[in-house]
């Protein structure tokens, strides 16, 4: 069946590589066509997309794939991000699509997924609503920060996409060796476990203590680990502002850390992030095209193809 793949403004690398890879998978490679879109703000300040055809009836009874991440960018925050990605999918809706696949590499407000404070909203949950509003086919993320929001979806088939194999095999392609994977908090062990296995069975895993302050959001991080002429990967699924990650590498290093890599599924990398994380003594910031910067090292595009071929 003929696909045609959508590139959100704010997935123009990953989705282009997508593109690449679908094809380089199709018997056919005729048969998938990539189409871009034009944003603007109006002077009101409102969101506008439209999809970058003449003929609308190019949609009429494909497969569509829509990928957009989610995450805030010097041209886009994550609400217009998120007004796109329901413009595009109406928009394709309208035209007669048959199928609608969306691919939201970085889902904006998963971290809003449980109450912190009276008087709150669980957000997450109220986006993942929204989406099932949409009454597409198919949705795709990828490492989305407390996978359990999820079951709010209902949608067909959901896939929470794992970066890990994609980041390992990058940082083993730095050269690092003696590898300690370290947690920045003790929440994101399990996953630190499950990324230590991709460096090799007894990869040892420690974690740091980590307690933010809901009011504030400062955080109070501590711990001695043993990582005397170690290579240090810390693993986290989001850098934003970079303190959790620049803190966990402070601290590795006084615990004696030879090389250290500060990895992130979504590197975000809010306000002085780069400069925080380096400040404190890392020797790589690495994430994936997720969000599309200069430290998207590690591409996404195979794994979601593997899904979507
Ligand atoms: C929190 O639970 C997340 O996994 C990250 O650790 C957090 O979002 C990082 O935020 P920041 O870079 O602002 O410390």
């Amino acid at each position: 069946m003929d696909k045609i793949i959508v590139v959100g403004p704010a997935s123009q690398m990953l989705g282009m590589n997508l593109y690449r890879e679908l094809k380089l998978a199709s018997e056919n490679d005729s048969l998938i066509t990539c189409i871009n879109t034009e944003t603007k703000t109006f002077p009101d300040g409102e969101n506008y997309l439209r999809l970058n055809i003449d003929d609308e009836t190019l949609i009429e009874g494909k497969e569509v794939i829509i990928i957009q991440s989610t995450g805030p960018s010097s041209d886009g925050d994550q609400n217009s991000r998120i007004f796109e990605l329901f413009m595009m999918v109406d928009a394709v809706k309208r035209m007669g699509s048959s199928k609608i696949i969306i691919v939201i590499p970085y889902l904006a407000y998963a971290r809003q997924d449980k109450i912190f404070r009276p008087g709150e909203s669980q957000f997450a949950n109220v986006i993942l609503r929204i989406i099932n509003s949409l009454q597409i086919d198919e949705l795709y993320v990828v490492d989305v920060h407390a996978p359990g929001v999820l079951k709010e979806l209902i949608v067909n088939k959901v896939v929470n996409i794992d970066s890990m194999k994609v980041l390992a095999d990058h940082v083993k392609s730095l050269g690092a060796k003696d590898i300690v994977v370290v947690s920045p908090d003790n929440g994101a062990i399990e996953r630190s476990k499950a990324f230590a296995k991709h460096f090799g069975e007894d990869v040892p895993v420690e974690f740091f203590e980590k307690k933010r302050d809901v009011k504030t959001g400062e955080i109070l991080m501590q711990g001695q680990l043993t990582l005397k002429n170690k290579d240090v990967v810390i693993a986290d699924d989001i850098i934003a502002t970079g303190g959790t990650m620049a803190t966990a590498i402070k601290l590795s290093r006084e615990s004696g850390a030879n090389k250290i890599f500060a990895v992130a599924t979504h590197a975000l990398l809010l306000q002085q992030a780069r400069f925080r994380i380096l400040n404190a003594g890392a020797d790589y910031i690495i994430g994936t095209d997720s969000i599309d910067n200069e430290v998207s090292k590690v591409s996404l595009a195979k794994a979601i193809s593997d899904y979507l071929k």
